[in-house]
């Protein structure tokens, strides 16, 4: 979250402005950054409040965030119904404990956990809370396999595509493992076999590949990184596991591209972490994560709560969670089952791609990805447009409410400023239509009204994406 800090003098005694309809109601001045002495009715508080967020986006049409912005009413009905249900209560809320093992199981079949291997997951509050806890399992196992042959386990590192998302940067400066990161080129948006296994030695705790990459939506290779680490355990000795970080695609892979291996199917894939909250269809927050088997998990990470007369054993960096997402997501199991998921990634895709379609044609534009792991794909201005950049196309794509980020790839390609549009369920071919018609019309306006381009710390904040 981000971290605010306490406002200053001059503006510690400012008050709301409140509409003056609402001003009798209430009978009492709101100060804006102090707790107001007295209370005031609910209605009044709730247009107090209303009126303020009225200049939040529009969540449907933000096309940056790769979290559910819709569910049916029944679904926010069920929600409502559990929010006041805490997670970590087993024993108070049993029922919900055993949806959580429910869908745990739902989600080690979809990825194709070994029978009889004893598949650990749990649910948690993302992916990041879900990187974290993978990230923690190799590195305190990395640590005792050392500390067991007597070797010295003061320099854990781990491999990764400069394209990983920022929770994998806070896993490796949280817990002091220094991070590996192999740059983008033209050309390699993401990580390949032959560069991770590059960056391995004895200290590596482990390689994570990412289904699929924030900045692209493309699959990194898992069964090609694999490989590259068999080869390397082969010649070097070094037994290096893979944690799959399936934020977006744990839950698009295994319904679009059934046979593409990059799961528990992978021997090397020791651990894998999913976010509900994508393309798992539940509103923020809900994530998983799954080991291949109950010794990727050491057991001195795991802590037992009371469940049932007896003991339950959880893995979690914060204690209490509302209920309601796990509900929520053992809700969509039974609504959409395996062919409904199916067809909303589907659908997600065939947007995608028509888009991705009607952008490549328009003529300044040149597409990075299509869409066709994720539903989501990255685009930029051809070389020879000079009159104006991506920034000015992102900016004027808000005048109708479109959020359309455009942001510079990370090392080594940060020259390389880009958009990218990622389709979720609601997003309609309709929708999909009405912003192609937009973006043709911004990319005319700017083509007769060359856009002078502000020094590079203004242009820095006019990034509206940052992963
Ligand atoms: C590849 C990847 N990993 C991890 C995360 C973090 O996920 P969450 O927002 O669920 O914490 C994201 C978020 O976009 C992501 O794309």
């Amino acid at each position: 979250m981000p971290l605010h800090t306490q406002v200053d003098a001059s503006s510690r005694d400012e008050e709301l402005d409140v509409n003056p309809v609402y001003v009798h109601e209430l009978g009492t001045e709101i100060p804006r950054y102090r707790l107001p002495a007295h209370g005031m009715l609910p209605r009044g508080a709730l247009q107090v409040v209303r009126d303020e967020l009225i200049l939040d986006g529009n969540a449907r049409l933000n096309l940056a965030t790769f979290v559910t912005t819709w569910m049916e009413p029944e679904a926010e009905q069920l929600m409502a119904e559990c929010v006041a249900k805490n997670m970590i209560d087993k024993d108070e809320y049993p029922q919900t404990a055993e949806l959580e093992r429910r869908c745990v199981n739902i989600l080690s079949h979809l990825w194709h956990a070994p029978p009889g291997s004893q598949a650990t997951g749990c649910s948690t509050t993302g992916s990041s809370e879900a990187c974290m806890l993978g990230g923690m399992a190799l590195l305190w196992r990395w640590r005792a396999r050392r500390q067991a042959a007597g070797q010295d386990a003061a320099r854990p590192n781990m491999v990764m595509g400069s394209n990983v998302q920022v929770c994998w940067e806070k896993f490796c400066r949280y817990w002091q493992v220094e991070p590996r990161f192999v740059p983008m080129v033209p050309g390699r948006l993401h990580l390949r076999g032959a560069e991770a296994a590059a960056q391995c030695d004895e200290n590596t705790i482990g390689v994570v590949a990412i289904m699929g990459s924030t900045m692209d939506g493309s699959y990194e290779p898992v069964v090609e990184i694999s490989q590259a680490l068999d080869r390397l355990q082969a010649e070097q000795g070094h037994d290096v596991p893979i944690h799959v970080d399936g934020a977006s695609g744990g839950f698009v892979a295994p319904f679009l591209q059934p046979d593409l291996e990059w799961d528990f199917r992978v021997p090397r894939v020791s651990s894998i972490n999913a976010s509900g909250h994508k393309y798992g269809l539940v509103y923020p927050g809900v994530g998983w994560v799954m080991w291949r088997t109950p010794d990727a998990l050491p057991e001195d990470l795991v802590f037992k709560v009371n469940y049932l007369g007896g003991e339950m054993p959880t893995f979690a960096l914060n204690f209490s969670r509302p209920g309601a997402q796990v509900a929520a997501q053992y809700y969509n199991f039974i609504r959409l089952g395996r062919e409904g998921y199916r067809r909303v990634q589907q659908a997600c895709r065939d947007v995608a791609l028509h888009l991705s379609a009607g952008i490549a044609k328009m003529g300044p534009f040149e597409l990075l990805t299509e869409g066709r792991d994720l539903p989501v794909f990255a685009f930029k201005l051809r070389d020879d447009v000079t009159g104006y950049s991506v920034f000015d196309v992102s900016e004027r794509l808000r005048l109708r409410g479109w959020q359309v980020p455009a942001y510079t790839f990370p090392a080594d390609l940060t020259d390389t400023a880009v958009m990218r549009i990622v389709v979720r369920n609601g997003f309609s071919m309709d929708l999909a239509n009405l912003l192609l018609g937009d973006l043709r019309k911004h990319v005319t306006v700017l083509e007769h009204h060359p856009q002078t381009q502000p020094p590079p710390e203004i242009q820095r904040v006019r990034q509206s994406f940052k992963h």
